[in-house]
């Protein structure tokens, strides 16, 4: 356990969750961009929250933890901590440590630099839970496996988006492209990966996920959904095996994209461009209005970055680009 009052820092990675046709199941962590963090234990006042939020950017979050992706995450936590047989579980091997944390008396302290915007649809909200219940994970010896740090965060997906979903969360925790074959109960699965380059261009415009999850259709025509297994299939397929012409051909989304895109200006163009400039293939980022593209080299990517400039600089509208590679680490820890 690390010592009260003792800072760490952490660095939580942006995610492309849905990796076009597993909406709510496939994702990735990137390198570029992650937001910052510190977190320690301090002893609190009676009445005193259990969880102190400290904004370091301008985004004017909510530091109700309750209210707040991070807070609701690390409640989860502490709930669960203090109510199970947890300090057992953590500390069967070393005598020395006893009584743990009382949460009655003792506090987390959390200062959150948001370096992906919040609504940019590259799992700002996902960077902030995860990035939490990992540092406080760490703080108190590590007694939680990451499948139930995903547990946790994924409340901070509910306060985010009206529902749990770990497609942002699952990548962020563990790093790479994971699959979320289940989330009740969770089962959660680490994918590899041939090495490939991320393209991302974020227009700044506001797509809210509980708006671009509003939209969808409730019921799916058995065709569509044929498509839609034969491509996530041929996707994992492809991942496994380092195909690159598969990721690229299952790189199709016939159920969620077609709804979702007219939310983004410029996107059906926006694809062909970066596809004709030699991208394996992407689509929306999460819910948007972030886009993404995969790449089997750099070359590319920097081509397709050029293309996404070029569209928006068309259409006047103000946007961000990154060029990135897959984070294979997900939250990291500096103590
Ligand atoms: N799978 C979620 C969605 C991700 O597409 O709504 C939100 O970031």
């Amino acid at each position: 356990m690390v010592p009260l009052n003792q800072w760490i820092k952490i660095k939580a990675p942006a995610t492309v969750a849905n990796m076009v046709c597993g909406f709510d199941i496939l994702g990735f962590a990137v390198n570029n961009p992650y937001d910052e963090m510190e977190m320690r234990l301090v002893n609190r006042a009676a009445g005193q929250a259990s969880i102190t939020i400290i904004n370091i950017d301008d985004y004017n979050l909510p530091t109700d933890p309750e209210k707040n992706v991070a807070g609701a995450a690390l409640l989860a936590m502490i709930e669960e901590y203090t109510a199970n047989s947890i300090i057992e579980k953590s500390f069967a091997d070393d005598a020395t440590q006893t009584g743990l944390v009382d949460f009655s008396t003792i506090g987390f302290e959390v200062k959150i630099n948001k370096l992906i915007k919040p609504g940019s649809g590259v799992g700002s909200s996902a960077a902030s839970s995860a990035g939490a219940v990992v540092g406080a994970n760490y703080l108190l010896g590590n007694p939680f496996t990451k499948d139930d740090l995903v547990r946790f965060a994924m409340n901070g997906e509910k306060v985010a988006s009206g529902v749990k979903h770990a497609d942002n969360i699952a990548p962020c925790i563990h790093g790479g492209v994971t699959l979320v074959r289940s989330i009740f109960p969770l089962e959660v699965i680490a994918l590899p990966s041939p090495t490939l380059f991320v393209t991302i261009v974020h227009p700044q415009i506001e797509v809210r996920t509980a708006d671009a999850r509003s939209i969808l259709k409730q019921n799916v025509q058995l065709k569509d959904a044929i498509k839609q297994w034969g491509n996530i299939a041929g996707l994992v397929a492809g991942l496994m095996k380092g195909d690159y012409d598969l990721i690229g051909r299952s790189l199709e989304d016939v159920i969620i994209e077609p709804v979702r895109s007219i939310l983004i200006p410029g996107f059906d163009d926006l694809k062909k461009a970066c596809k004709a400039a030699g991208a394996l293939g992407g689509g929306i980022s999460g819910s948007g209005p972030s886009i993404f593209f995969l790449s089997k080299e750099k070359e590319t990517a920097i081509a397709v970055e050029k293309e996404m400039k070029k569209l928006y600089e068309g259409l006047e509208l103000a946007h961000h680009t990154y060029v990135t590679t897959i984070n294979q680490t997900g939250v990291e820890i500096e103590a």
